[in-house]
């Protein structure tokens, strides 16, 4: 089976609870992992920063094709860079299954949404807090994931935004019922609901997993608040 394939069967159960994986310890990665997959995890979050579309650093694809082989996870790459084209070939040596990168970063998606698909990926287009839905109508058909930032993009743990609600709500309406609607940063048990409501399926969790210690029982609380609120479209 196509590994895009098998992202888009981990959807059919949704929600899906996405850990961010900036959050994590980084002095023990693959315990870290080895920690989600314990907890159920299927997805995993690899937020990308480059000091310049962002005005913070985390990790590239190096980092990411070194956990590759540790885990059955998905990967869903969240590319917070000035410049996604020039490495999207170090991610898909990585193995991410999905690629999402930001439209506020390219001139025009189009070609770089074509060549992920043409990867056998899931292609995806992220929005900043200050970008409107509007702006992803034109490129909508070539994506698979449409990603909804409920924060400014470049820092785990800030406080969600609450427009960020109703642009998702648009979003899904966008996307109509098949493709996924995510939605990044400050996620968390008093979040979530009113983001399935609108019908978000990917939920992006850094602090809400990670500030705990017991990831089962954080995504589990998760998934059970947004598990009954799934809109019609999603
Ligand atoms: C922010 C990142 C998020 C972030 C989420 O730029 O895209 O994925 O790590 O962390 P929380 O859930 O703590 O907001
Ligand atoms: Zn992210």
């Amino acid at each position: 089976m196509r590994r895009d394939s098998q992202l888009q069967l981990v959807f059919d159960s949704a929600p899906v609870i996405a850990p961010s994986m900036l959050k994590c310890d980084f002095s023990d990665l693959g315990g870290e992992i080895a920690a989600l997959d314990r907890a159920g995890s299927r997805v995993l979050h690899w937020d990308v920063m480059d000091g310049h579309f962002v005005p913070n650093l985390s990790y590239g694809a190096m980092v990411i094709a070194a956990q590759r082989k540790r885990t059955e996870q998905l990967f869903d790459a969240h590319l917070m860079i000035a410049d996604p084209a020039r490495y999207l070939d170090d991610f898909l040596a990585a193995g991410c299954d999905a690629i999402t990168f930001h439209l506020e970063a390219v001139p025009e998606p189009r070609a770089l949404l074509r060549a992920i698909r043409t990867a056998d990926r899931l292609a995806g287009l992220a929005i900043n807090p200050g970008t409107p839905v509007d702006a992803l109508r034109p490129f909508v058909d070539d994506c698979d994931v449409l990603l909804i930032m409920s924060v400014e993009p470049g820092f785990g743990g800030q406080a969600f935004l609450p427009a960020a609600i109703e642009k998702v709500r648009q979003a899904r309406a966008l996307a109509g019922p098949k493709k996924i609607v995510s939605v990044d940063g400050g996620i968390g048990p008093s979040t979530i609901a009113e983001c399935a409501r609108a019908g978000a399926n990917l939920f992006v969790a850094g602090s809400s997993v990670f500030d705990t210690d017991d990831y089962s029982a954080a995504m589990r609380v998760l998934r059970d608040i947004a598990g009954p609120c799934r809109n019609s479209l999603s």
